[in-house]
């Protein structure tokens, strides 16, 4: 079985996002706490009508300022800057771009098969989902897009983005890993921008179709 072990707090929550776990791109883990670091794995569970999947695009949430992509070979993995619409000041200089998304791309997975593309992160300090849209590619030149969030009855038409459940409590993250190998400046923009907490980002859709 793949669903988790979760902690009940969040369980209404989850179960909404991890209904058909093995069908649909999910976050694993994908429960989490406020402003704490985090290593999740988006898994794509099969290709497209059979066809293998050649492109993963994971695009990077706003108020995410910096991630960490799992090296996943032999996939090219490429971390996409997209500018900030207004720059930062800090110390040590002005900080004019962001992440936009994360590319792994020149793969070969096969329908019948999954694999986990991995990021770790900083967690933005909000309580609540936490929605992922992942662009998966196929070799037969097919697109599924799981960008979908929940409408207000909290059914999910079509291709359902990811999602991580964040909550402000420690018992509830049992896949949460304190990280060692965080980078200072990195922490610090997130600090400075989760300071101002204002900060407007270009939508990383548009830029990403760019980078295409
Ligand atoms: C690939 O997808 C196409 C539809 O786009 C389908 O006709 C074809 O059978 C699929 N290939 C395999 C190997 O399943
Ligand atoms: C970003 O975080 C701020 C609070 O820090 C919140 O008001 C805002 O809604 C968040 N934006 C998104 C897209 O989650
Ligand atoms: C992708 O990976 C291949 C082989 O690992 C390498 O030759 C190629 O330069 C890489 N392409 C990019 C854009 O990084
Ligand atoms: C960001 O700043 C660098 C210099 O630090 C500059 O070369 C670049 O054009 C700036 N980009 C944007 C989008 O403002
Ligand atoms: C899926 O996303 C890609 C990349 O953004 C886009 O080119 C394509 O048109 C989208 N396809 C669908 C069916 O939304
Ligand atoms: C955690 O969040 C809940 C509501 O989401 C709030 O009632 C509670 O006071 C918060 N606890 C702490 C320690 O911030
Ligand atoms: C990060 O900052 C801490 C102190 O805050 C320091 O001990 C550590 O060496 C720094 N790490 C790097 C890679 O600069």
């Amino acid at each position: 079985m793949k669903f988790l072990a979760v902690a009940t707090a969040v369980v209404s929550t989850l179960l909404l996002a991890t209904s058909n776990v093995e069908a649909h791109v999910t976050a694993n883990p994908s429960v989490g706490v406020s402003g704490a670091y985090f290593q999740t794995n988006f898994r794509v569970p099969h290709g497209c009508e059979g066809n293998a999947t050649d492109l993963v695009i994971v695009e990077i949430p706003k108020n995410v300022t910096s991630v960490k992509p799992r090296a996943t070979y032999p996939w090219n993995t490429t971390i996409n800057m997209i500018p900030l619409a207004v720059p930062i000041v800090t110390p040590t200089g002005t900080v004019n771009m962001t992440v936009g998304s994360v590319t792994w791309s020149n793969g070969n997975l096969a329908d019948n098969m999954y694999e986990d593309f991995g990021l770790q992160f900083k967690l933005p300090q909000i309580i609540g989902p936490l929605y992922w849209s992942v662009y998966q590619h196929c070799v037969n030149g097919g697109w599924q897009n799981w960008t979908n969030i929940p409408d207000a009855k909290g059914a999910t038409a079509g291709f359902p983005a990811a999602v991580i459940t964040i909550s402000n409590t420690t018992t509830t993250a049992p896949g949460a890993s304190p990280s060692t190998g965080g980078d200072n400046k990195s922490a610090a923009v997130a600090s400075q921008i989760f300071g101002l907490g204002q900060v407007a980002l270009v939508g990383a859709g548009a830029l990403m179709l760019a980078m295409l």
